[in-house]
């Protein structure tokens, strides 16, 4: 009977571990990444990610968000000036290239775009920002 019940905890255990650890130090990035947006993003973007129809477009579920990593981290170093169609809405606004950033907070705030707002997105690394920062230097 204790064994049953031993196994039983160290399933549970392992059950909530593997959990916990899935996105390892996700956490201490989406706090970080949400004062950069709050920052830098929310006035445009607005807090739940929506945007304002026909001048700011959403960050929920876009292929810019959840597509592409260098051309998202590109939008973000670069600025953005395209006539795009999202959800059905164009938008010609352009974005302002946000070069104040530092390669860490453009990571974080990336990180923690595609992560909120209903997004599910793998993490945007330190190395790929340097990556394509390097880029923009030459
Ligand atoms: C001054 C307003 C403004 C600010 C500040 C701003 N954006 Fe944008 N953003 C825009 C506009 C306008 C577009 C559409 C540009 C176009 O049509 O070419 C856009 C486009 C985008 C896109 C691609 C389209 C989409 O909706 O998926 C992403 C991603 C994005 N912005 C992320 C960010 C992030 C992250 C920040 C903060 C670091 C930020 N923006 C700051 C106005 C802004």
């Amino acid at each position: 009977m204790n064994k049953i019940l031993l196994t039983g905890c160290m399933l549970a255990c392992v059950l909530f571990m593997s959990f916990t650890f899935s996105q390892p130090g996700l956490q201490p990035i989406m706090q970080r990444g949400k004062k950069v947006y709050d920052t830098y993003c929310l006035t445009c973007h607005q807090a739940d990610g929506a945007g304002v129809p026909r001048m700011n477009p959403p960050l929920i579920k876009t292929t810019y968000v959840l597509g592409d990593k260098k051309r998202l981290i590109n939008i973000v170093l670069k600025g953005f000036n395209e006539s795009v169609e999202i959800n059905g809405d164009y938008y010609d606004n352009p974005m302002p290239a946000q070069p104040q950033l530092t390669d860490q907070q453009v990571a974080d705030v990336l990180t923690y775009v595609r992560n909120s707002f209903g997004n599910k997105g793998t993490a945007i690394t330190l190395a790929e920002v340097k990556a394509e920062r390097a880029k923009l230097k030459k």
